[in-house]
């Protein structure tokens, strides 16, 4: 592929089309319409989905939209954004909510323009706890104050609870499923496990899509927002229909959803 975002100065993604990424971030902004400051996380019901590939390169799409963007890694189980960002992961979130220190000290600039990376930092010892805390949610609302937009990469949503810890604070959701791989009822329980945890789930990319073996036929939905946000922001808009749904590069979009 010839059109690669790059945003570090080492390994790169294969799949980053810029202009497949913009879709997705057009796609993000029809789903907000009245608000300005965005945090959206990118997760998945397995490992290995695509979701740091793909959340890195939103990010970037927004940073180059002059967005002033954040990719945060808050999975602090397996992170590997910092790799994609060719920087290292000595310290990073894990540390700002254990030391209670303020979350400038913390920020690299990526290479790409708009574009600041906060990494996961140390392997805490219990990660949901660390994502429970009052100090995280204070962190959100304050980096929302400063970024346009926050992405963030958490872990499976059915191997552990930190995504759905996290979902109720943040925007919306994202979900990532790997073609061909992922069954129906992963998606499934993963989606509703999100509903169960009052999130916003605002759309679906379908990644390695392209392969011959599909999974299309299986519909999930965009949820209306349930009340109740965090750090009083408003009630979301209602999430937009399917045939605005993001597309993943190089794929078809996922089979009509049911409400
Ligand atoms: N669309 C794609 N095409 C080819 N390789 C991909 C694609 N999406 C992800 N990958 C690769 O698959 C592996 C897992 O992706 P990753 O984004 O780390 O998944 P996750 O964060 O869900 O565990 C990585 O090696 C990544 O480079
Ligand atoms: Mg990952």
């Amino acid at each position: 592929m010839n059109e690669k975002l790059r945003v570090g100065s080492g390994r790169n993604v294969d799949l980053a089309i810029a202009s497949i990424f913009g879709k997705l971030k057009a796609n993000i902004d029809f789903s907000f319409v009245e608000e300005k400051h965005r945090t959206i996380i990118f997760s998945s019901a397995l490992p290995n989905e695509g979701k740091t590939t793909i959340a890195v390169n939103v990010a970037a799409a927004m940073a180059a939209a002059d967005k002033k963007t954040l990719f945060l890694d808050a999975d602090m189980r397996n992170p590997t954004a910092h790799q994609l960002f060719s920087i290292v992961n000595t310290r990073g979130l894990s540390d700002i909510i254990s030391q209670g220190a303020d979350w400038r000290q913390f920020v690299f600039k990526a290479k790409v323009p708009n574009l600041y990376v906060i990494t996961a930092g140390r392997k805490p010892s219990n990660p949901s706890r660390f994502l429970s805390s009052e100090r995280f949610h204070s962190l959100l609302t304050e980096l929302s104050a400063e970024f346009d937009y926050i992405i963030l990469d958490t872990p499976p949503i059915l191997l552990v609870p930190d995504t759905q810890i996290i979902s109720a604070h943040a925007d919306g959701v994202v979900l990532v499923i790997k073609n061909g791989k992922t069954s129906r009822d992963s998606v499934k329980e993963a989606h509703e496990t999100l509903l169960r945890a009052n999130a916003n789930v605002i759309g679906a990319v379908l990644n390695h899509a392209g392969k011959k073996e599909s999974i299309y036929g299986y519909g999930y939905g965009v949820n209306n927002r349930t009340p109740g946000r965090p750090h009083g922001a408003p009630p979301k808009r209602p999430t937009h229909g399917t045939s605005e749904k993001p597309v993943p590069p190089g794929v078809k979009k996922p089979a009509p959803v049911s409400k």
